[in-house]
């Protein structure tokens, strides 16, 4: 009986062991359109994206508005021990002598309304200097020309400035020590109005790269001096005037995005009235946005504001998508009812500066401002997460920037930020909600568990825009484990790319440097001279470069299970495949989120001949904890080699790996 038993178990095992884990794919049934907007990108002012990240103005409060509080400054709430309590200073601005350098911060006599704060320096004797920390260094590299300007002025002779006026400055690039020179200027000329004094700052063809650097505003003689708005800005990505860095740009670039999501994110809100993303703030000259707080903690100065954000998409190959100001602000009020309507004519006026032509009012500004060309938009997000708003106003306020909108142009399609339910259940038939936008931030196993998710939706509802969304496993940048779950979960959104139409991680950057990171597990990390992207953003370079324009129905039969937390399961393997109509390549991509190799077999239905070898792309990791680093920036790449395939053919995949087949 004994031997029965377990010769029925081990045929049971056998027939198991038979049963191919297979893939078919129904080339033949390949007639649902991908989304031509499916990857994007999403941004806002968090981690240093901007100042201090992507923005190519260098120097830190550059109108000195911020002044060091040595009982406990902004930056981390902790007394700077290398400075004597006494000692006033801007932040991010160092004194070399903090004795017989002596700054007063000015509220009454800045450049301009945008910028009321001016600095007063007295400087004990010629040599000394005031020092900007810029954002953690400053990037220097060979043969390499750094624009910029600073105001300057005769102080009014005042007690505590009584010295003569100051005749020269020297304006320089140097380690912090201030013992090695990297580049220097001068100015001269001052008077007793302010004067802007354009800076160009030049490294020798001999300069190594280095990070150790601080702009020095030395005195030429001893006296008193008045600076405002000090600007240095590093070369920028196709060479735009107040523009973006390069190595950031051409990263972003590398992912193919459709479109950029803007400001926010927090960002668009603020935490009040006075610092939401107020966009008529953020346009022309940078010398004259006052800049705001960001919610996450720190100023921005707005330079990099609407029309960067609309150039940013358009360098990258994209278009923008912008959230609007919708009434609701992260401190929990809100504004409803007529007193809304302010906000509603700011959204028409901010659609018709991004997409008006040049006849129209604020078209008109934006050609003004160097861009005469509209830029195209398709989508317009009203809010951000507004199911934060426990008022219940939500539904009510979409419908009246909705209609509004519509009303002006009914073309656009627009986003919700709160669910179809939540808005049906305010009992509000009307407007009908063209887009939803979801956010998931989920570990990997929650990724796993909802790769099937968008396959259930309903195909009659609204779309869906995935408008923020991440694997938040590693820090500052997410590690191999993060970018396996991302690659399941965008098996999924690409799968069911006839209803999650757009999708865009988020954050996108973080500054690396201590005190850079507010929001832990990003997608590409940097510090002031250096770049690199996390597994999880050389997960979306292979899911963004190899993509088709049809959705190729796959079968899918035996697929291997991992075991989860909880006692529950999920697939180990995940999977998606989509074909070009024109080139006839079909794209297909397969995760495998185990540490065993998996054995699948890839029929493809509904073809006649297929190339014997296939580009194949692989991103892999022996340990899922694996990672890239400032470091170690290219630890964990995307490798290419060739796969035997046929109609019908094996393939192994390589513990936690993530692979892209391009067969033809
Ligand atoms: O991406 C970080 C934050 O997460 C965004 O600002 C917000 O929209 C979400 O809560």
């Amino acid at each position: 009986m004994r031997n029965f038993l377990v010769t029925a178990a081990l045929l049971g095992m056998n027939a198991l062991m038979l049963q191919a884990q297979e893939l078919t794919l129904r080339l033949d049934k390949a007639e649902t359109e991908v989304s031509p907007m499916l990857y994007g990108l999403m941004t806002e002012e968090i981690n240093y994206s901007y100042e201090g990240g992507l923005y190519t103005q260098l120097v830190a409060n550059p109108s000195f508005a911020d002044m060091f509080n040595p009982r406990g400054g902004r930056r981390g709430g902790r007394r700077d021990q290398n400075q004597p309590r006494f000692t006033v200073r801007p932040e991010r601005w160092q004194l070399s002598d903090t004795v017989k350098v002596r700054v007063r911060q000015n509220r009454q006599e800045g450049i301009n309304e945008a910028n009321p704060t001016s600095l007063i320096v007295n400087y004990e004797q010629a040599g000394l200097a005031l020092v900007s920390e810029g954002y953690w260094g400053f990037p220097i590299r060979k043969s390499t020309t750094f624009k910029g300007g600073i105001y300057v002025k005769n102080p009014v002779a005042r007690g505590d400035n009584a010295a003569a006026p100051l005749r020269s400055l020297t304006i320089a690039l140097k380690s912090a020590n201030g013992s090695t020179t990297y580049a220097e200027t001068k100015v001269s000329g001052f008077t007793n109005n302010w004067k802007k004094f354009d800076l160009e700052l030049t490294t020798s063809a001999a300069q190594a790269d280095t990070k150790d650097a601080r702009l020095f505003i030395i005195a030429d003689q001893a006296g008193s001096i008045e600076l405002a708005r000090v600007t240095l800005f590093a070369p920028s990505y196709k060479n735009r005037k107040n523009g973006l860095r390069v190595d950031l740009m051409e990263m972003m670039a590398e992912m193919r995005p459709k479109f950029v999501r803007f400001p926010g994110g927090n960002y668009l809100e603020g935490n009040n009235f006075a610092n939401r993303f107020d966009w008529k703030r953020t346009i022309g000259n940078p010398d004259e946005r006052p800049g705001h707080q960001s919610p996450w903690g720190y100023r921005s100065t707005d330079g990099l504001g609407l029309l960067e954000f609309c150039q940013w998409a358009e360098d990258t190959g994209g278009e923008p998508v912008v959230g609007v100001f919708a009434g609701y602000v992260l401190g929990g009020d809100h504004l409803d009812g007529d007193y809304i309507k302010p906000f509603i004519q700011d959204a028409l006026d901010e659609i018709e500066y991004i997409m008006g032509d040049a006849s129209t009012k604020w078209g008109a500004v934006r050609a003004r401002d160097g861009h005469p060309e509209p830029f195209p938009l398709h989508y317009v997000e009203i809010g951000n997460e507004d199911f934060f708003d426990r008022s219940g106003s939500y539904p009510n306020r979409f419908k009246m920037f909705y209609e509004a909108i519509k009303a002006r142009y009914p073309q656009l399609q627009i986003i919700s930020t709160v669910g179809y339910d939540a808005l049906k259940s305010k009992a509000i038939p009307n407007p009908v909600v063209d887009v939803i936008d979801e956010h998931y931030y989920r570990n990997a196993f929650d990724m796993y568990r909802n790769a099937f998710q968008y396959d259930r939706y309903d195909r009659k509802g609204p779309k869906i825009f995935c408008g923020e969304w991440a694997t938040r496993e590693g820090s500052p940048t997410t590690n191999m484990n993060a970018a396996l779950g991302d690659a399941a979960w965008m098996t999924c959104m690409e799968r069911n790319s006839d209803i999650c139409i757009m999708s865009c991680y988020a954050p996108l950057f973080v500054n690396v440097e201590p005190g850079g990171m507010q929001w832990a597990s990003d997608l590409i990390g940097y510090d002031v001279l250096n770049a690199y992207g996390s597994p999880s953003y050389w997960a979306q370079v292979m899911f963004s470069k190899y993509l088709g324009d049809r959705i190729v129905p796959v079968e899918a039969a035996n697929l291997p299970k991992q075991k989860l937390d909880r006692n529950d399961e999920a697939n180990a393997v995940f999977y998606t495949a989509t074909t070009d109509a024109k080139t006839g390549k079909t794209y297909l991509k397969l995760v495998n989120a185990v540490g065993d190799a998996q054995k699948l077999s890839i029929k493809l239905d509904g073809v006649k001949k297929v190339k014997s070898k296939a580009k194949k792309i692989e991103l892999k990791s022996p340990r899922p904890e694996d990672t890239n680093s400032i470091d170690n920036p290219r630890n964990i790449i995307p490798r290419e080699s060739t796969q035997k395939v046929g109609k019908q053919f094996p393939i192994t995949l390589a513990p936690y790996s993530i692979t892209v087949l391009v067969l033809e």
